[in-house]
């Protein structure tokens, strides 16, 4: 630090873009920055010849010698692509996020990419926001352990080690509370309540090591994330002890000149800089004002160190001094047959099965399946956002996975794409409808229909995908409905009409083998709900871990609109917290998934009706596989608040453990509640944990299962 000029200690805070298009020689130009060492970071560089040239350039040419580090969005997967990261979180599994991550960054590095931008944390409770589908659901402690996977799984052991891969939590923070789902918009979040739900997954990721966070595109609560001191100093830095670094959104810097806390980039690189934003994503605000904002003594060189320090700390610790080139003895491992495993493996386990009446499912031996629906053979779609160098023409998709098996009865689209308003395939459709024993109809979005900038205000099946569904059921065939899409679909108007519902997300390169084994029974769903799923966006937002009201709806007292007499009187009607149309319950609970079993749930034991902050109170309960072959179940442990110093929510997910049970096997499943899980912040900004009458629920959803009580003194 103290041999930098002042233009080296400002180049290290520039990350510079370069498209990943772009082709021939590297422009001069941007050769030159680098020799001049006006650059930190690159991004999207995905020639590896540029990769090198770049590097050797800033080690031996520039003055400082200090290396680049090279950055690329790796969501879900480098080549071989997993589940997308809300299916991830439905598999409940942690492991399954670290593996997935720790595939990503072998394949990742092997190009030279040594820091991705993931995991995205951000809690997300209104499916018609895009980007639900990177997000890791809507609680915070499932969210949690998928942060804690993904970081350590990118991270590896040793961050020395080629194949080590920067992590960076993003994005800090709210951004999934967007009002109206509506992406990159105003977000208003008391700070009880960000601190409750929205902070513990980073905080997760910063007690995993996380070497760097992101900021956001959103202001909180009147000021954008980006220039945030509060956000970025008091708890980042203070509370949760952060010594990495925090890059920018994009143009996040200089969108604070749109958001209208900034007159022009100078004041907006002034207001991130002194908030500890430290390393700017391409706006080149910081490149072109940093160091008239130092002479000018609006940014102390105290301030740009510790900005400095923060991006050569995380370098150091990378080993990038030591080792700065690509790893080249690794070529390109992509596709290894491990990880092709690993990712179907992933995408089984994400796949909630939402209804299966008369055991459709899994199809019978000897059956004939008809594959019809605009995803039934999408292999760029079922990547699902967020794939950049996912290759459609690895993807296996469900005709792919079936049509040589015994199954097979023949496969039409039925429509050209999710959107599809032509009639067209519709009696070709028909026609192998009737020919077959069961309709397999994969429909839901194209991957562009959610992810970034993509909300959507209706989230019913789009096109004409209703249309078809009716007149397949129509058959009379039974039909089952494979939905891929980037989140939860309201499905109400048909949900009649099929017989089975099965929620495969966007399932990545092996969707369709992992489809194939589901749906034929080779292996169960293993996926539980990670967000509530509603009837009707008109609900949205709508999650499990709801505060009570003053007036909570009850089913007893509720009178659905059809049902109001003419004329009634304005106060006749149940005066609770509900819609007259849609009521007040999710189409199905957060935490909900069938399998191809059944269980029951008996006998829940406290160890004791009271316990003291320094006791653990066990609470067990007996589950029962009642079905007729070995299944797993998730068996989710909640607990209930009843009195607060502040309203508290009616459940918390506090913990949950997948059991696998033979055919009528019983298993007493026991959960240990520490003063940890009681804990909450109150109105004083501090965690507390208040004595008082608490309930605990253990079951199979957010809305079923046992209940036990207990004082805590
Ligand atoms: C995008 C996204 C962010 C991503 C970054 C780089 O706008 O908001 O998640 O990592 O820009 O692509």
């Amino acid at each position: 630090m103290a041999d930098m000029t002042l233009e080296e200690k400002i180049g290290q805070t520039a990350m510079r873009g370069t498209s990943s298009r772009v082709k021939g020689a590297l422009p001069e130009a941007l050769k030159q920055s680098v020799r001049e060492g006006r650059a930190g970071a690159f991004l999207n560089v995905m020639n590896t010849d540029y990769v090198d040239e770049l590097q050797r350039i800033a080690v031996e040419e520039s003055a400082s010698g200090i290396p680049l580090i090279f950055a690329r969005d790796i969501i879900h997967g480098f080549k071989t692509i997993f589940p997308i990261p809300i299916g991830i979180s439905a598999t409940w599994d942690e492991e399954i996020a670290r593996t997935a991550a720790r595939i990503s960054a072998i394949e990742g590095t092997s190009v030279g990419i040594r820091w991705t931008f993931a995991p995205m944390l951000d809690i997300a409770r209104d499916s018609r926001w895009g980007r639900i589908a990177e997000s890791v659901g809507e609680d915070p402690y499932l969210g949690s352990l998928m942060a804690r996977g993904y970081v350590e799984g990118f991270q590896g052991n040793d961050l020395t080690d080629p194949t080590s891969m920067a992590a960076c939590a993003k994005h800090f923070i709210g951004y999934g509370a967007a009002e109206g789902g509506r992406d990159y918009n105003t977000v208003v979040i008391h700070e009880p309540l960000l601190r409750n739900v929205y902070l513990p997954p980073f905080t997760a990721a910063v007690d995993a090591g996380a070497l760097t966070f992101m900021s956001a595109f959103n202001e909180v609560n009147g000021m954008p994330a980006t220039g945030n001191q509060f956000l970025l100093k008091q708890v980042l830095r203070d509370e949760l002890a952060f010594n990495g670094f925090v890059v920018s959104d994009w143009n996040s810097v200089i969108e604070m000149v749109s958001h209208g806390v900034a007159r022009d980039k100078k004041q907006a690189a002034e207001l991130a800089a002194k908030a500890g934003l430290d390393m700017e994503m391409t706006s080149q605000a910081y490149e072109k004002n940093l160091k008239a904002l130092v002479e000018e003594g609006k940014v102390s060189m105290e301030q740009l160190d510790f900005l400095v320090a923060n991006i050569l700390r995380v370098k150091l610790k990378m080993g990038l001094f030591d080792n700065p080139y690509r790893d080249k003895d690794r070529s390109a491992k992509f596709y290894q047959k491990e990880h092709l495993e690993a990712s179907k493996d992933a995408a089984v386990k994400s796949m909630v099965l939402l209804k299966n009446e008369e055991e459709v499912l899994p199809v019978a031996s000897g059956k004939k399946v008809a594959l019809i629906g605009p995803l039934s053979d999408a292999p760029h779609e079922q990547l699902g956002t967020w794939t950049f160098d996912g290759e459609k023409d690895k993807s296996v998709t469900p005709l792919q996975a079936f049509k040589n098996a015994v199954y097979f009865a023949g496969h039409s689209n039925g429509m050209a794409y999710s959107r599809d308003t032509s009639e067209s395939m519709y009696e070709e459709a028909l026609a192998l409808a009737n020919s077959a024993d069961v309709i397999l109809f994969f429909g839901g979005e194209e991957a562009i229909l959610s992810g970034e900038a993509h909300s959507r205000a209706n989230i019913d099946l789009p096109g004409k995908q209703e249309k078809l569904i009716k007149k397949l059921a129509a058959t009379g065939k039974p039909i089952v409905l494979v939905i891929m899409a980037g989140r939860p679909i309201t499905i109400t108007n048909i949900i009649d009409e099929v017989d089975a519902v099965l929620m495969a997300w966007h399932p990545g390169t092996m969707g369709g083998p992992a489809l194939y084994e589901v749906l034929t029974g080779v292996q169960e769903p293993g996926g539980r709900l990670p967000v509530t799923w509603p009837k009707t966006a008109g609900q949205m937002p709508l999650y499990y871990n709801h505060k009570n009201t003053g007036r909570p709806a009850d089913s007893s007292s509720f009178v659905h609109i059809n049902d109001i007499p003419v004329g009634a009187w304005q106060s006749s009607l149940g005066n609770e917290s509900h819609y007259i149309d849609a009521g007040f319950t999710p189409h199905f609970p957060f935490g909900y998934g069938l399998t191809y079993s059944d269980f029951r749930y008996t006998n829940i034991n406290s160890s004791s009706p009271t316990m003291t902050v320094e006791e653990t109170l066990e609470v067990s309960v007996e589950v029962t596989n009642t079905g007729d072959r070995q299944s797993s179940e998730v068996v989710q442990l909640y607990i209930r608040d009843l009195v607060g110093t502040l309203t508290r929510p009616v459940r918390e997910l506090k913990d949950f453990k997948r059991v696998d049970l033979e055919a009528g096997e019983t298993k007493t499943v026991s959960f240990q509640i520490t003063k940890q899980d009681l804990a909450y912040v109150n109105h004083t900004m501090k965690t507390v944990v208040e004595p008082g009458d608490f309930e605990v629920w253990v079951g199979p959803n957010a809305m079923e299962g046992l209940k036990v009580a207990f004082e805590l003194k």
